[in-house]
């Protein structure tokens, strides 16, 4: 029987990319800058609030500057963009951070583009994800890089290699494609209207799942010696599971990420990445 894949350990990844970023903030710090991180919550959606809290701490814990700002679920659009303006306008502020999603009456898209892009450490603005289609420098979203840092721990070259997407929303599925294919994969993009996501599944040499939906690939569609990334975090009666059926696709797969402790973990990290690089490339030192 071939060998159970090799586990994709994002915790692992993620401390060691905490390390980088901690020597990054170091040599910045040296030459008398501070990254500087603003976390923007509005609300008190509970599982929010912990996200924020933890971007928080783990800014510190590297030696960056963090900054948290919590604004009543009734703020008006007016003064959310007032405080973006804010915060654009402050030198000690290299990133800023608007936790999503925020409340009903607000519009997102409006106040994800009030953010000055090369203050967007989360990759979300239209400038950011133009520079992104263009393939040229500029901040990419979180989860996509933490996924793609993983599939480098393989060491598998992806010039070539079928890469399926399963998913195509703005935050994860499209951005990770690009990331993709900047690397020379042959990418598909599937989702919900897909005819035959099995067969596509079945081709692919890297497999990134980010439907959001408990088990939604069954293990036996994983061609053997694939590299499975899992992106879903689905809340079950059986405690937290991924999007694809773990303990089938890992008899198959070559690599696989878990969940949780796979890509939960990476985006943290590069948010911290982007921070220490944004706060860079305002001194041109990138
Ligand atoms: N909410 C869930 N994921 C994210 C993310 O990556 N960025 C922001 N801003 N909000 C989120």
């Amino acid at each position: 029987m071939a060998e159970a894949g090799r586990i994709l350990d994002g915790k692992a990844v993620a401390a060691r990319v905490r390390d980088e970023v901690a020597a990054e903030v170091g040599a910045l710090r040296a030459r008398g800058i501070v990254p500087g991180l603003a976390t923007v919550l509005v609300g008190d959606d509970p599982a929010s609030a912990v996200y924020v809290r933890n971007k928080g701490i783990t800014c510190e814990k590297v030696g960056m500057a963090s900054f948290s700002f919590t604004l009543p679920a009734d703020t008006g659009q007016e003064r959310l963009a007032a405080l973006i303006d804010e915060l654009n306008a402050r030198p000690d502020v290299h990133g800023i951070l608007v936790q999503l999603p925020l409340p009903r009456h607000l519009d997102a898209n409006h106040i994800i583009a009030r953010i000055a892009p090369e203050k967007d450490v989360d990759g979300l603005h239209p400038v950011s994800q133009g520079l992104l289609l263009a393939g040229r420098p500029g901040l990419r979203p979180c989860t996509p890089l933490g996924v793609m840092r993983l599939l480098d721990e393989t060491g598998r070259d992806l010039t070539g290699l079928r890469a399926v997407v399963v998913g195509r929303s703005l935050l994860v599925g499209k951005p990770v494609g690009l990331l993709l294919l900047e690397r020379n994969a042959t990418v598909t993009w599937c989702h919900s209207r897909t005819r035959d996501l099995g067969g596509e599944v079945g081709r692919a040499d890297v497999v990134i799942a980010a439907i959001g939906k408990a088990r939604a690939i069954p293990g036996a569609w994983i061609k053997p010696g694939a590299v499975v990334i899992d992106v879903g975090i689905n809340r079950t009666d059986c405690g937290l599971v991924g999007d694809v059926e773990f303990d089938v696709a890992r008899e198959r797969a070559a690599w696989i990420t878990p969940v949780p402790g796979g890509v939960g973990p990476m985006t943290i990290a590069m948010l911290l990445a982007n921070t220490a690089a944004a706060a860079a490339r305002m001194r041109g030192e990138s």
